[in-house]
């Protein structure tokens, strides 16, 4: 009688492998982050110097790489804009004519099938990069929340309006999923769905992404609106809310580091759960690969695998691109 656990057995071949492989990164699961900015130079295209790989790209070169991208299989990507200009309340956010209303509309026109998933935060309008509203009373100063809710809500509502098939909203204001939907649903677009940051942890993660969206706050830090890392079940109360607003994605974001909270979140909802892995996670294998410390495709694809095994079902990462075109996933 056989006496222990012979696991070997379905790891002799590949194909044995395969056969019982649980989970998989396919490329319909895979969202690719682009930064459009708004200038007349056409060919500007700036690589970010911390994400390797990454650009700052004018909107005729996002035209050339998108096109590449999707002639490779891209099916998603969400859009960050870096604007002309910025003030105080964040106007190039939400203005009709702003970077990111101009390349959805491009994106729809050109590939009609491509999702195009927009990013709904004021942090790379303003001029003092927070994600809402300032206040100062006694030399005190705060992010209101109420007041940048209806700000918010007009952002979602342009980007709809010029064809966006979801809005992302990732500056963790209270109630701005709500705001959001009302607003969509009174302009006509009951049927655009909101992909909420939901669970969006004070993460030093996203300091290259502040490079290359510009978006550093100039004083102080996102403290007092994203999440503690230390806690877990906060990330619970978090995504109820959002799911009570009648959001129809709950995004947990960073991924890698966070991979209990992917977890717990697909196990408590039913909603579908995207994760976020973000600039840093990205740069530092990056980093290593670069120095040929570790094999970063094998590494990159084995977070990403980790990422979906915790639970999610979509991910926004910046190795889409690369990986689609060398055909890592398909
Ligand atoms: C905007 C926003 C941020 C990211 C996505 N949307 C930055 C932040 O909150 O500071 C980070 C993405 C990344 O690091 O790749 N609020």
């Amino acid at each position: 009688m056989a006496d222990f656990f012979r696991g070997r057995r379905l790891r002799r071949t590949a194909a044995l492998r395969e056969l019982v492989r649980e989970n998989e990164v396919r490329a319909q699961d895979l969202i690719m982050p682009y930064f459009v900015v708004d200038t007349d130079d056409a060919s500007f295209r700036k690589p970010i110097g911390s994400m390797p790989g990454q650009y700052q790209l004018s909107l005729q070169e996002f035209e050339k790489q998108v096109g590449a991208a999707v002639k490779n299989g891209l099916r998603s990507v969400i859009l960050f804009g870096i604007p002309k200009t910025k003030d105080g309340v964040g106007s190039e956010g939400y203005a009709d004519d702003g970077i990111v209303q101009k390349a959805v509309r491009l994106c729809k026109q050109r590939w009609p099938e491509l999702v195009v998933v927009t990013d709904v935060c004021l942090c790379e309008y303003t001029d003092h990069g927070h994600c809402g509203l300032l206040r100062k009373e006694n030399g005190e100063v705060t992010v209101e929340n109420d007041a940048t809710l209806t700000l918010l809500a007009r952002t979602a509502v342009s980007h709809a309006k010029a064809g966006a098939d979801i809005v992302a909203p990732s500056d963790m204001m209270d109630g701005r999923v709500l705001a959001i939907r009302e607003a969509l649903d009174e302009a006509g677009f009951d049927n655009i769905p909101v992909m909420s940051y939901a669970v969006k942890y004070a993460s030093a993660f996203y300091g290259p992404f502040r490079e290359a969206a510009e978006s550093a706050p100039q004083s102080g830090d996102r403290k007092s609106y994203q999440m503690d890392p230390a806690n877990s079940r906060e990330a619970l109360r978090e995504a109820t809310a959002d799911v009570l607003e009648e959001a129809d994605f709950l995004m947990v974001k960073p991924a890698g580091p966070y991979l209990d909270i992917i977890r717990m979140v697909r196990d408590e909802f039913d909603l579908p759960v995207a994760a976020y892995q973000v600039s840093g996670e990205y740069s530092m294998i990056m980093a290593a690969a670069q120095n040929g410390w570790i094999n970063g495709d094998a590494v990159a694809m084995e977070s990403l695998l980790g990422i979906k095994r915790a639970g999610a079902d979509l991910i926004i990462s910046y190795f889409t691109e690369d990986f689609l075109a060398r055909g890592l996933v398909k």
